[in-house]
């Protein structure tokens, strides 16, 4: 799983202006490019990635509880809408276009084992010790989740015929529709609750075709699956640490 193909993994969305602008002129944070125009599917979930990577080596270095909280909510945010496009959007393609749908099979389940997770985290606060144990975990497990996809899934994807500038499309537009519900849910954080509204120009418009999506289920993706049918292994790794009490 570590054979790194980073070359057919690698096109960064460089056919955006904007994004070469946007890089000069936000020296303080790395340019993830997500609020670049039209990316490919690819590009897209690349840049979610690195988003939540830096969120996750933010939370590393806080030291304040008010800080880890507000952080930790905008990576559970940031997860639950990135899982949900691509269980929405580009894992189907990505199932129907190549041949290993194991591997599609695989990341859905570690979306759900994450998802559990998430809703602890939710669920718990950063005054408890474990919470922050939880988010670490998440972290780790998230780390592994996108090396599969971007070592193993993306290159695979990239040599079909999908079009991913479409899928990108798609991808952008029901995006930027579900932070819009996740924004509203109660988050208080002052840091980045900016990005929000990201890439509206880009997503509005586009009647890209397809999708399938069946939109309002973006809540359930984090408060749900606590359950004790749904235990993934995440949940059951937390409890060999010791980590999942009581949720
Ligand atoms: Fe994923
Ligand atoms: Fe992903």
């Amino acid at each position: 799983m570590a054979a790194r193909k980073k070359s057919a993994a690698r096109k960064q969305p460089s056919t955006s202006k904007k994004s070469a602008t946007r890089k000069s002129a936000s020296s303080k944070k790395k340019s993830t490019g997500r609020r670049s125009a039209p990316q490919d599917a690819i590009a897209l979930l690349r840049a979610d990635h690195k988003t939540v990577k830096d969120l996750f080596e933010q939370f590393e270095k806080t030291r304040k509880d008010e800080r880890k909280q507000a952080l930790a909510e905008q990576i559970c945010n940031e997860l639950t809408v990135h899982a949900q496009i691509e269980e929405e959007i580009f894992y189907p393609a990505a199932r129907e276009a190549i041949r290993e749908e194991d591997l599609v099979d695989e990341a859905t389940v570690e979306h759900q084992s994450a998802k559990d997770l998430i809703a602890q985290i939710r669920g718990g606060s950063a005054s408890d010790e474990l919470w922050e144990a939880k988010v670490k975990v998440l972290g780790e497990y998230i780390d592994h989740h996108v090396k599969e996809e971007q070592n193993e899934m993306f290159p695979q994807v990239k040599k079909t015929k999908l079009d991913l500038k479409a899928l990108g499309e798609q991808l952008m537009a029901r995006k930027t529709e579900l932070m819009g519900e996740v924004g509203g849910n109660g988050n208080g954080n002052g840091g980045k609750r900016g990005r929000s509204g990201k890439g509206g120009g880009s997503a509005g418009g586009k009647g890209s075709g397809g999708g399938s999506k069946g939109a309002g289920s973006g809540e359930e993706e984090g408060g749900g699956g606590e359950g004790a049918e749904g235990e993934g292994i995440v949940a059951r790794m937390a409890r060999g640490m010791g980590l999942a009490g009581g949720t």
